[in-house]
């Protein structure tokens, strides 16, 4: 199925999606085969990952995408990924689940010599020629910016010294997000003789899962003073679960909430203060996988890895002005 040729030029108005800025519009061209295996739609965030993917990767650009949702198991992203190899797609796109597990499937592809590249999370094999770029978040870099931050205002608050009781809702356990994010914190825990972890309990990077384990550890009734949740999806979780329990969610005289991504709906709980720390995690990549395509077709070189720069907002300094300039 290796370069599937198409009158591209036709399928404009079909595909519906516009050309990228810069790309001349080819009139009888060799579309390149993609397949990509996604994560699943966990979160918002994973939500707008995928349609930037199928943005930079649609007809009008050149490609032919071949998408499959894994629902949040390995397994169904390493059937994926057999199937593209039958397929004989040009390139395998992988968000994998978790870093390990991979050895097999990823020589399966290197035989059939189609190239491997990774997308948002990393993976860890010893032959770190199973795959031929990655690009994506320094996850371990975004946790340590969240304690640096954590760090810094407490010290504000001048609360250096007295007993700080920190709830952990851990990402999918074994991922790159989770095992960067929770490393950080992990570390500053360890380095901090007033931070004690009271609890640290799987979310999964959903809403629903971390409201549910929320509940049960605010039944307890422990004094709360930071949630450290490994995404967005789990911050709202767990908000509502302590809302619902009496606690108030705010810097100043409640629990200080930290989130990763700042998605749109982030951000606006980082404006009403409910979270009060939201580091960002950016799910536009699309466009950074079709350059790395895009140089090895034409034999440039290219970086094995690549991070993409993040930043972070916190409620002392995010604007509604910020939140309606970002594009996710
Ligand atoms: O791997 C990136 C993480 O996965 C994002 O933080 C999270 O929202 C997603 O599900």
């Amino acid at each position: 199925m290796k370069r599937l040729t198409i009158w591209v030029a036709c399928m404009l108005t079909l595909a519906g999606c516009t050309l990228a800025p810069g790309t001349a519009e080819p009139e009888d061209s060799e579309l390149i085969v993609v397949g990509f295996s996604q994560v699943g739609a966990e979160s918002e965030w994973r939500v707008a990952n995928t349609e930037s993917m199928r943005a930079a990767l649609c007809e009008a650009n050149g490609y032919e995408l071949i998408y499959d949702d894994a629902r949040q198991e390995q397994e169904n992203q390493i059937r994926a990924i057999r199937s593209f190899i039958q397929q004989d797609v040009d390139y395998i796109v992988l968000s994998p689940i978790t870093e390990s597990g991979w050895s097999s499937i990823l020589q399966e592809a290197k035989s059939a010599d189609i190239p491997v590249i990774l997308v948002d999370r990393c993976i860890e094999v010893a032959d770190e020629s199973l795959y031929t770029a990655y690009i994506g978040s320094d996850f371990s870099k975004e946790g340590e910016m969240a304690v640096q931050w954590l760090d810094a205002q407490l010290e504000r608050q001048g609360r250096t010294k007295e007993p700080l009781n920190i709830v952990h809702i851990q990402g999918t356990l074994g991922s790159s997000a989770q095992i960067g994010r929770s490393g950080a914190l992990e570390n500053a825990v360890r380095s901090h003789a007033n931070w004690r972890l009271i609890a640290q309990e799987d979310g999964d990077f959903t809403r629903a899962k971390a409201y549910e384990v929320m509940t049960d550890i605010v039944k307890k009734d422990a004094q709360i003073d930071v949630v450290y949740c490994e995404n967005d999806g789990e911050a709202l979780g767990a908000i509502d679960a302590l809302e619902q329990a009496g606690y108030k969610c705010n810097v100043w005289d409640g629990v200080i909430v930290v989130a990763f991504d700042a998605t749109n709906l982030g951000l606006n709980y980082c404006l009403d203060g409910r979270i009060s720390l939201n580091v960002e995690c950016n799910p536009l990549q699309g466009p950074y996988v079709a350059d790395i395509i895009s140089a090895l077709e034409q034999g440039a070189p290219i970086e094995k890895v690549q991070h993409i720069d993040e930043t972070l907002f916190d409620c002392f300094t995010i604007t509604q002005q910020i939140i309606d300039a970002r594009a996710y």
